[in-house]
């Protein structure tokens, strides 16, 4: 058992996947949140144990308040306390070190044009109340130190209508992290990380993928691995909190041009 464990909501694909690798081979035990996927979690679970991490998989629809806070309950169940026995000493149980990676999202088009009201309570339901109910939960115990690392976008940096619903629930999460970086000092912190275009969405060929970067200082966008590395030392990081660190290539300095399409159609 190790001293620290994360919970990944969204685990058993793409980015919150590659986290939950990255962090098992590093020596943290993990939760692996899934809502529909249990096939893929339970395969990424597999995988991490292979790293020797102990490793649990959760099922929960974070659009449901009552399954958020369940979700939380199990999580720190399972892996608050550790026997003192596992790290050589003596006496109580030993309280671990626990992450909270927030990165369960949706992510849909629509404009002020055609929006739809259900898409926007489902966008702000599960993008941005979902990780403060997660959020409250995890820091209950006002006692225990607690991190919570909430994954944003780089638009909340540089602000375009398209993806209208999807934004403005970043954007508030934005937000969140530093007000409740606030509300959560000195045992718990909040941090976030703005990504740019990381992995294809959708039917997006690599092709029309590849077309993003054009319009991005360093033509690239954050790799997986970048993620993973700076989660880790966010984690490590402990007089650092209601920050937010945007890696994507630059790309939140380029200044938007209408149609402010950020997703062009190839
Ligand atoms: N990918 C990118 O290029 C990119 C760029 C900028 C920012 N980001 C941010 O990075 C994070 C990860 O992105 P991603 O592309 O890896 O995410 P994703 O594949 O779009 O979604 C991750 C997971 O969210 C889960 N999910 C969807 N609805 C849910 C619900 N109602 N309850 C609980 N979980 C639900 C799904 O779980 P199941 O499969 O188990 O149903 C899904 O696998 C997101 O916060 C995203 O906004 C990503």
């Amino acid at each position: 058992m190790a001293n620290r464990a994360v919970l990944i909501t969204g685990a058993a694909h793409r980015v919150g996947k590659a986290i939950a690798l990255y962090l098992a081979e590093h020596k943290w035990d993990v939760g692996i949140h899934y809502k529909g996927s249990k096939q893929a979690a339970e395969h990424v679970a597999q995988q991490a144990r292979e790293f020797g991490a102990q490793v649990k998989t959760y099922q929960a629809d974070l659009l449901d308040p009552d399954q958020a806070t369940r979700l939380i309950v199990d999580f720190t169940n399972d892996f608050a306390n550790a026997p003192a026995t596992d790290f050589g000493s003596s006496g109580s149980a030993i309280e671990r070190e626990l992450l909270l990676v927030n990165s369960a999202s949706i992510y849909e088009r629509d404009r002020l044009e055609n929006l739809k009201v259900d898409d926007w309570h489902r966008h702000l339901d599960l993008n941005t109340l979902a990780p403060v109910l997660l959020t409250k939960e995890f820091t209950r115990d006002a006692q225990a130190k607690r991190c919570v690392i909430n994954i944003l976008d780089q638009k909340v940096t540089n602000l375009t209508p398209d993806y209208l619903s999807y934004t403005v629930s970043k954007y508030a999460l934005y937000g969140i992290t530093k007000m409740l970086a606030m509300e959560l000092a000195p045992n718990c912190r909040i941090n976030g990380i703005a990504l740019g275009l990381v992995l294809r969405s959708g039917d997006q060929s690599e092709e029309q993928f590849q077309v993003e970067f054009t319009n991005t200082p360093l033509n690239k966008g954050p790799v997986v691995e970048e993620i993973c590395k700076l989660i880790s030392l966010i984690a490590q990081t402990r007089s650092m909190t209601g920050q937010i660190i945007t890696i994507d290539g630059g790309r939140h300095m380029v200044r938007p041009v209408p149609p402010y399409d950020d997703f062009l159609d190839n």
